[in-house]
């Protein structure tokens, strides 16, 4: 049940570069990697951004929130000097440039929808409709359509409404007892979830379930042993930098 690339570069490019930009997508096509996470929300002006906080201030240096502040005024934004001088000339990228970028280097995505609070269904509805819109014009992808994933059940839930062949992953920080009935609802195709919170047995009954199961944010390989060994079918990892042929 998880026909995907079983090793996800968080957030772009993990911790080798400035999170969500397109310099992060790079870092993580020169590591090798085929698949990629990341975090959309919308802009003042309704275009989807990848970008992870809400707030300005920890990677872009400016202040105000995402959702407050016109698309053409944050794209020129410095995304990158927090992280080194060097990335000075990194931006947010848009979703679709994003959309185009990992098409052109056919690397699979999990697109995670993270909407400003009030803002869940209209940022569902949104990302969705850009996806599906995306392939439309692209025709089918050379890999695996993306997969939705959010915190939030009512963007997941729009996201569906506007493209129903998107498939879409319940994110949560621990996984709740309602976790089936939530899945049926959104007829989701997998969980995902934060490894410190996952029990062996949690894990028993969603692989049980044939649900697809991938857990954030893994960065030590013993660990990954361990969650392979309960049967968790993909990790998202901000240490592209470890030996990934021992695990
Ligand atoms: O999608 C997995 C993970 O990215 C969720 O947490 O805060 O890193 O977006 P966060
Ligand atoms: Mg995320």
């Amino acid at each position: 049940m998880w026909p995907y690339p079983k090793l996800i570069a968080h957030r772009g490019g993990g911790s080798l570069a400035p999170e969500n930009t397109l310099a992060a997508f790079e870092c993580g096509v020169s590591w090798g990697f085929r698949a990629v996470e990341f975090d959309v929300m919308l802009t003042k002006d309704l275009v989807p951004v990848v970008i992870h906080d809400d707030k300005l201030g920890r990677t872009v240096a400016e202040s105000g929130k995402v959702c407050e502040t016109l698309a053409a005024d944050l794209v020129q934004m410095d995304a990158g000097s927090w992280f080194a001088t060097k990335y000075a000339d990194s931006r947010v990228p848009t979703y679709w440039q994003v959309l185009e970028f990992c098409s052109l280097h056919l690397i699979w995505m999990n697109v995670e929808i993270k909407p400003a609070k009030g803002l869940e269904t209209l940022t569902g509805k949104i990302v969705g409709e850009m996806t599906r819109d995306f392939y439309q014009k692209l025709g089918t992808p050379t890999v695996h359509f993306p997969l939705f994933s959010s915190f939030e059940f009512d963007a997941l839930a729009a996201a569906k409404l506007a493209a129903p062949d998107i498939p879409r992953a319940l994110l949560y920080k621990r996984i709740p007892n309602s976790w089936h009935a939530e899945l049926r609802q959104l007829e989701a195709a997998a969980i995902h979830t934060n490894h410190r919170n996952l029990t062996h047995a949690r894990a028993k009954q969603i692989k049980q379930a044939d649900v697809g199961l991938a857990c954030y944010t893994v960065n030590d390989l013993e660990r990954v042993k361990v969650l392979q060994r309960w049967g968790v079918d993909a990790i998202f990892t901000d240490r592209l930098d470890l030996d990934w042929t021992l695990v």
